[in-house]
């Protein structure tokens, strides 16, 4: 898999949003537009760069923590885009650039944009059709074009370049300064920008209407239900040497594995459980059968993929999921984001933490004799409601 890095454009002050703090700090159902952007892309790629308002670097480092690399942004939106740029890392190979503007772009269209990457795209962005008729107009005001819709697109962001290209669209950028988007610099360029479908929920808060319109899409309405689930395992270390660790869907090389049905993945088998607790359908014994042959061996990011898939069909969709881990090893803290990655992927972009605890010495993970997990889900089944989404750029 090539390796990817996504640039997040933050260093706007949001006049037109009216806020007295800069646009991506400005907060959104409790959060600031900068961790939904960063929390949305941060699981599906190697490296985050953040471009932030030069006196809020270290603000921003402090709300998304030390895995991104936040530098000052500049005048412009390319001129922050071409700061952040320097700041990738050599081995990057495609690079994500996304607007900390369109908080709630989900992290299901960033993979999307990758894939068609990964399939030989050299510059991807995610766009919706126009729903009005577009006029182009002289500066009297007076119309001076009527193109066909059909044929019009409003672009979004995260958009995805091979590294290569993005480069040598940003060496020229100073050409076209007041670019909006990366991909109008790659079309000066005569290169080939893939247009694939974008999301309503993508849209870029510029006023204090689109926020309003961006809470509404987040927020609870009176008839959502909101359903809390738990779930605990436990598994005791194998006998055999050669058994391999399996924890929080990574491999743990120099450590021994549990004995177990399937691959003895204690947090993901956690996390299934308290899914299920949730939606109150069962528990990961009635929902996988410990008998049943198609699950002996099984991955437990395998297992969380059909846990989830099953929650979804049921009508709920996943907010959080949080699981602590319960052992004297392996040490957590080195892995920790790699981990929360992992589990992140293999339930299709939730948002999930990990956490990890010693017992004092005590019971079968204390003795050091095995691995225990506890984990906590949070799902809604939203009343249905209409989402009304303009577009602007
Ligand atoms: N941006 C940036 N550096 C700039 C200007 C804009 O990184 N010098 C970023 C913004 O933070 C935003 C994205 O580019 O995430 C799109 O810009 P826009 O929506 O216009 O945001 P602002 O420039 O902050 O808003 P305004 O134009 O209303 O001031
Ligand atoms: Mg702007």
């Amino acid at each position: 898999m090539a390796r990817t890095a996504a640039i997040i454009a933050a260093a706007g002050s949001g006049e037109r949003l009216g806020s007295k703090t800069p646009k991506a700090l400005v907060q959104l159902a409790g959060r600031t537009l900068i961790e939904h952007a960063f929390s949305s892309l941060s699981p599906l790629v190697d490296e985050v760069v953040i471009a932030a308002p030069a006196q809020y670097v270290e603000r921003v480092r402090s709300l998304v923590g030390e895995s991104a690399k936040v530098v000052a942004g500049g005048a412009t939106r390319s001129a922050s885009i071409a700061v952040a740029l320097e700041a990738v890392s050599p081995d990057i190979e495609f690079i994500l650039v996304h607007d900390a503007a369109r908080a709630l772009a989900s992290t299901s269209l960033a993979e999307r944009v990758i894939k068609a990457l990964a399939e030989g795209e050299v510059a991807v962005i995610p766009a919706l059709p126009v729903v009005d008729t577009v006029k182009s107009i002289n500066s009297e005001g007076y119309v001076t074009l009527t193109p066909d819709r059909t044929y019009l697109r409003a672009v979004q962001t995260p958009q995805g370049f091979t590294r290569q290209l993005l480069n040598r669209a940003h060496q020229d950028s100073a050409r076209n300064p007041d670019a909006t988007d990366d991909a109008a610099l790659v079309e000066s360029l005569g290169e080939k920008v893939k247009v694939i479908e974008g999301e309503a929920k993508a849209l870029k808060i510029t006023t204090s209407e689109d926020l309003e319109r961006a809470t509404a899409i987040l927020g609870l309405s009176r008839s959502d239900e909101v359903r809390s689930g738990v779930g605990v395992d436990a598994h005791a270390f194998s006998t055999d040497p050669n058994r391999k660790l399996h924890l929080a869907c990574l491999e743990w090389a120099g450590e021994v594995g549990v004995d177990g049905h399937s691959d003895g993945d204690v947090a993901a088998h956690a996390i299934c459980d308290a899914l299920f607790s949730a939606a109150g359908i069962g528990d990961l014994g009635s929902n996988f059968g410990v008998d049943d042959p198609r699950y002996a061996g099984a991955s437990g990011a395998a297992l969380l993929r059909e846990a989830s898939n099953r929650v979804k069909n049921s009508g709920f969709e996943i907010l959080n999921v949080s699981v602590q881990i319960v052992g004297n090893r392996p040490k957590l803290s080195p892995r920790r984001r790699e981990a929360i990655s992992a589990l992140s992927i293999a339930l299709g972009g939730v948002e999930v933490s990990v956490s990890a605890t010693t017992t004092d010495g005590l019971g079968l993970t204390g003795e050091g004799r095995g691995i225990g997990a506890t984990a906590s889900a949070l799902i809604i089944k939203r009343a249905t409601r209409d989402v009304n989404v303009g577009s602007n750029t």
